[in-house]
């Protein structure tokens, strides 16, 4: 085993309607189910050694408790907060309870989008980020991970 296969656990939060993927705007958000991509960050995880673990919540407070559970027991923190990334400070301290590499991911490009969509609450705490390359952009954050762990 190479030095850079050790085993790693990475935690995927996907936040508000993201549990809709699929039959949400298609036109912006594609037509991969959540699970679809769950399944595909799995099976990509696991040839990188790295176990997934897939979080979704429609409730900001959830989505703060996973993150504060996620304390020690993760090499790396995958988040696409959605609509929360535009309002959620508790989201953000939350992250800051973490000093494992934390990537932002969006599908869409936000700063393409609406005014509102182009300020995030998160990135200022993040590793970094990645928007609007769709459902890759988890694959990359993954490989990011692995590189960084
Ligand atoms: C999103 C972008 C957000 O502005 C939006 O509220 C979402 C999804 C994205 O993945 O592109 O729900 O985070």
């Amino acid at each position: 085993m190479k030095p850079s296969d050790h085993p790693l656990t990475v935690l995927v939060i996907n936040g508000p309607n993201l549990n809709m993927l699929g039959k949400r705007e298609p036109e912006i958000y594609g037509r991969d189910t959540l699970d679809d991509i769950n399944a595909d960050l799995a099976a990509f995880g696991a040839g990188m050694n790295i176990t997934v673990d897939c979080f979704q919540s429609n409730y900001e407070g959830a989505l703060v408790e996973r993150i504060q559970q996620a304390m020690g027991q993760v090499h790396g923190i995958i988040i696409n907060p959605a609509a929360y990334t535009h309002t959620s400070v508790a989201i953000r301290d939350a992250l800051l309870l973490h000093t494992v590499p934390v990537i932002e991911v969006h599908l869409s490009n936000i700063y393409k989008r609406e005014e509102f969509r182009h300020h995030s609450m998160v990135s200022g705490v993040a590793t970094g980020q990645i928007a609007g390359l769709g459902i890759q952009g988890y694959r990359l954050a993954l490989t990011a991970i692995r590189n960084m762990a």
